[in-house]
């Protein structure tokens, strides 16, 4: 017999910029962690009534404005306990009313839920994607058939590159990917099918990698991304 899982998450796409606000919820405890609140607080407020859960955490893959502005608004109506990764801490210039900060590899505990936080530096440098159960929620790090830009402040193409060799070698392929904006052709994948379709999983240097990722990608694909094969990859003068 397969066990059950201790929770579920429900997909909210809220905003102008296509963002996925996640809720996992805790079967047993009725808590739930809220992923990256932003753009329209009242939906998910309305989501935790509906499923019956009280949001108790906030969890923040990064600090870019269209991830976290709900952030104060979801106070008002929940005493939530903030998330987020030293890194991005020290990285975001603002005022944090006591937040938990974690290394990568710190395990966050919902209930019966275990939430494992991934230090995934390149987007900003304390991005983090979260790990729970069999499912990635990974924020601007990985996106169906795409990846995070790098060219903004604090982004990083090279550490990017050996970010998403870490995803790739360290998590089963059956992992599903839940990314942080709605860039593609479908909302979710798995780590196989983006192995075998994300352009930046087919690079083995990462001078390659970076060009690609910092000169060649935004002017040769639009949105919303599909699947782009490594002979297409490997043929790219770069
Ligand atoms: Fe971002």
């Amino acid at each position: 017999m397969t066990e059950q899982p201790t929770f579920h998450i429900d997909t909210l796409e809220l905003g102008p910029m296509e963002n996925f606000v996640y809720l996992i919820q805790d079967h047993k405890s009725g808590r739930a962690a809220v992923v990256d609140p932003a753009w329209d607080v009242d939906r998910i407020v309305e989501l935790a009534k509906q499923r019956g859960v009280e949001i108790t955490d906030i969890l923040l893959t990064h600090s870019h404005h269209d991830h976290i502005n709900g952030i104060e608004e979801l106070l008002q109506h929940y005493d939530a306990q903030m998330h987020l990764t030293h890194a991005e801490a020290k990285f975001w210039d603002r005022y944090l009313d006591l937040p938990t900060l974690h290394h990568g590899g710190d395990v966050i505990t919902l209930g019966d839920t275990e939430i494992r936080v991934l230090h995934t530096p390149g987007h900003t440098p304390g991005s983090a994607c979260f790990h729970v159960g069999d499912q990635l929620i990974a924020g601007d790090t990985l996106f169906v058939f795409g990846c995070g830009r790098c060219d903004l402040s604090g982004g990083d193409p090279e550490q990017m590159y050996q970010t998403l060799r870490h995803i790739h070698s360290d998590l089963p392929g059956n992992t599903i990917l839940l990314p942080g904006h709605n860039y593609a052709i479908k909302p979710t994948s798995t780590l196989d099918e983006q192995v075998s379709g994300n352009p930046f999983l087919h690079f083995h240097d990462s001078g390659r990698f970076v060009q690609y990722r910092m000169h060649v990608h935004d002017r040769n694909r639009n949105d919303p991304y599909g699947p782009v094969s490594q002979q297409e990859v490997d043929a790219l003068e770069l």
